[in-house]
């Protein structure tokens, strides 16, 4: 199985979506998948300039020439691609969000039915990666992915493929910068994680089990917002 994880945080490695996805990748090579990390902050990657040159002109080739010839070649070539992205806003990070429309290119322009009555675009490209989201948050409650599982659910609808997987961390201060007493917590997550990336090579989705002990809290709301609260007041008190 060949995963690609494009990750779009501007933190690139040093950000807690890479964390998650370090541990994610971990579990999913020891179960033989070929896996590459693509971090789109490294690439240059301009916003969809909205011709349609890519439907009408050049068929399946965008005009624009910067990094997303290779990184749509990446992407078609996948089983599963893994949208790794930070909650920003309630949504994807911009980077994340041009990477997404510059895809467009995967699609032909005809209209077609799908199962539910509803129009798509037809694929270019026989074969459609199956898809998984991971991101995480600073707030602690899991509510605020709300908007992703929805956007995820509809953008696999338009690929004409499925959200296998669905991994959404919230209480990000956790994930890089654990105080030393929550570290053997941290490190189950992660071992759980690993896990997850196993399951998606081995059964090429992830079990409601697994789902569901993902989500779990690492630490109570209130000791969350406490200890967020006192953070920042330490850091403001310093200005
Ligand atoms: C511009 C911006 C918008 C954000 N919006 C939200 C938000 O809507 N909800 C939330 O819980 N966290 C929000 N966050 C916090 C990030 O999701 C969080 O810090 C995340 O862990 C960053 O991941 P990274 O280290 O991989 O970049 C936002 C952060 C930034 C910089």
């Amino acid at each position: 199985m060949r995963i690609t994880i494009f990750n779009g945080s501007p933190h690139a490695e040093n950000g807690n979506t890479h964390c998650m996805v370090e541990s994610f990748s971990k579990g999913a090579l020891q179960a033989g998948a070929q896996v590459e990390n693509i971090f789109l902050a490294k690439k240059e990657i301009h916003p969809c300039r909205g011709c349609f040159a890519c439907w009408i002109k050049t068929p399946g080739q965008c005009v624009i020439q910067d990094d997303m010839a290779e990184l749509i070649e990446k992407f078609t070539h996948s089983d599963v691609v893994v949208f790794a992205t930070p909650l920003y806003v309630d949504n994807v990070t911009g980077i994340m969000k041009n990477f997404m429309d510059r895809i467009i290119p995967v699609a032909d322009p005809h209209f077609d039915k799908d199962e539910g009555g509803e129009c798509v675009h037809r694929s270019r490209s026989e074969k459609i990666p199956k898809l998984i989201v991971i991101s995480n948050c600073g707030f602690p409650e899991q509510s605020h992915f709300q908007v992703l599982e929805l956007l995820f659910k509809r953008i696999a609808r338009n690929m004409q493929t499925q959200v296998i997987g669905e991994i959404y961390r919230a209480g990000d201060a956790l994930l890089k910068d654990a105080p030393f007493i929550l570290k053997p917590l941290i490190h189950k997550y992660k071992k759980l994680l690993q896990a997850a990336g196993r399951e998606i090579v081995e059964h090429q989705q992830l079990s409601e089990q697994t789902r569901l002990k993902l989500q779990e809290p690492l630490v109570s709301e209130d000791q969350y917002i406490a200890g967020a609260n006192e953070y920042f007041d330490k850091l403001l008190s310093t200005l």
